[in-house]
């Protein structure tokens, strides 16, 4: 463990400096020597928040003198932002890791880095280290603004790197951002978790939760509406617990952070994920319900219906709660898009418990669910429980879940059907088919059938029909 000035200067950005003109100096050669631009590409799993730090890990990599490309062929450097919260995430990112042998043996100046959660775990971080002898470095998610450093140590000293340590994650400012899109912007808002849900690998992979200062946040978002972004999204594990750790003269809650966000100039929404149904406090539902620009859009994981299931994911909440809060939401806002997360086959999980998550799901009527076949993840408390259900009847409950989520869809989507709505045109005219696509406030495609270029604005539409592709509009 290092001491804190050390720590000090390892989570400060102006300790990359010496490092970036290093690289930069090695790098100008090479490109001389390529007669050509060196090029990084960057595939991200998982979550937003990964699509965030890889926004950041390409920023540092233009910063150093590459250029960005989505053809990983002709990349010199390749990064893989992993994620480890399925075995899934972490298989595909595996196979594909296995498919950069080819690469690398075309381009001996390739350099291949695996990066985030998924090697921030001991036992994967030793498969690569003997498994994948080509990738030249690993670095965990708290190694975001040291890319200029371990690029440095591979370059100069030519041996493989593995940054995965305990080093206690802080939070850096300053870290160069190439966005991908020039319309939404993610906003990391806070990093890291606390509550141990008891199937969760991210407390281990992300570290413990801490918060950005708001005066951080806030500017960041007014860069992004000065650009032009019309929607931003505020990223957090949990956001509802954004603050908790600020020093007092700097502390406010997510609602207060939301209500000042949704106060500052220009035309734009404002999304957040995830929110804990533990704390999604009255002042939240209170201000979104207030404010034009907060999108209505509550995505709120339930994982199960079933108390006893709760209670042993660690959830901290009932299925009456749950409910309770449910109505709640949808009374202060009608109309809200709500959305939620259910894992299918958590260890005990009886025909009892998985009919009472149908039960809520029915009840509540969710716009749509992100469903899961539970998976036991190494470290984590579940993966010691017994009672494991067989895959065959996870996946059929995972099946009948489907199944009665898709008829509640289809019935809430029949019913936007004659309505005017105010959406996001987020592509460019497809000429040919006559559609732009769009999203709804909360976050539903719309494609509208149109020839005008409208990308980037705020139109009014009226749905005139719901079809299995989703709702088709006309502008107004
Ligand atoms: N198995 C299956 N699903 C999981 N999730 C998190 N951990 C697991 C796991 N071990 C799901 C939860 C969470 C979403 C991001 O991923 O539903 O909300
Ligand atoms: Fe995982 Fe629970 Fe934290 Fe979400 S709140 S990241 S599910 S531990």
């Amino acid at each position: 463990m290092k001491n804190n000035l050390d720590l000090e200067e390892i989570n400060s950005i102006e300790s990359q400096n010496k490092y970036i003109q290093r690289v930069k100096a090695i790098l100008h050669e090479r490109r001389l020597f390529k007669k050509e631009p060196l090029y990084a590409y960057i595939a991200t799993f998982g979550c937003q928040q990964n699509e965030a730090d890889s926004e950041r890990l390409m920023g540092t990599a233009i910063m150093l003198g590459y250029e960005k490309t989505y053809d990983m062929q002709k990349a010199d450097l390749i990064i893989f932002n992993t994620c480890a919260v399925r075995e899934h995430a972490e298989l595909k990112a595996l196979s594909k890791t296995g498919q950069l042998k080819h690469l690398k043996e075309k381009n001996p100046m390739l350099l291949i880095g695996l990066w985030g959660c998924m090697v921030s775990q001991q036992h994967r971080k030793e498969d690569i280290k003997h498994k994948y002898p080509y990738v030249d470095f690993v670095a965990g998610t708290n190694m975001l603004h040291r890319l200029p450093e371990i690029i440095c140590d591979v370059l100069v000293h030519s041996r493989r790197r593995y940054y995965v340590d305990d080093t206690p994650a802080a939070i850096v400012e300053g870290v160069a951002v190439e966005r991908d899109s020039d319309l939404k912007a993610w906003l990391s808002i806070m990093y890291g978790c606390d509550n141990f849900c008891t199937y969760c690998v991210v407390p281990f992979v992300r570290g413990r939760e801490r918060s950005r200062l708001p005066c951080d946040v806030i500017s960041e978002a007014k860069q992004v509406i000065d650009k032009g972004y019309k929607e931003i999204t505020l990223l957090g594990q949990n956001v509802n617990s954004y603050g908790k750790n600020l020093p007092p003269h700097q502390r406010i809650n997510f609602a207060k952070l939301l209500d000042n966000i949704c106060s500052l100039d220009g035309e734009f929404w404002v999304r957040f994920m995830t929110s804990h149904p533990k704390d999604a406090s009255d002042e939240l539902i209170e201000i979104m319900a207030q404010n034009p620009k907060a999108a209505k859009h509550f995505h709120l994981p339930m994982q199960a219906g079933s108390n006893q299931i709760l209670s042993q994911m660690n959830r901290r909440y009932t299925r009456e709660s749950f409910l309770e809060l449910a109505a709640k939401i949808k009374e202060k806002m009608p109309g809200i898009t709500l959305t939620t997360d259910i894992i299918c086959g958590f260890p005990g999980e009886t025909d009892k418990d998985f009919c009472d998550t149908l039960d809520m799901v029915e009840k509540i009527e969710f716009d749509s669910i992100y469903s899961f076949i539970y998976s036991p993840r190494v470290g984590t408390k579940a993966a010691q429980m017994e009672d494991l259900i067989p895959h065959e009847e996870k996946t059929k409950r995972f099946a009948a879940l489907a199944e009665l989520q898709g008829k509640i869809s289809d019935k809430i989507n029949n019913s936007y059907v004659g309505k005017t709505i105010t959406v996001l045109a987020d592509s460019h005219c497809d000429k040919q088919s006559g559609i732009v696509t769009a999203r709804s406030e909360g976050n539903k495609i719309i494609r509208i059938e149109t020839d005008k270029e409208i990308y980037g604005r705020f139109v009014k539409v009226k749905i005139e029909r719901a079809e299995s592709r989703g709702l088709f509009a006309k502008l107004i």
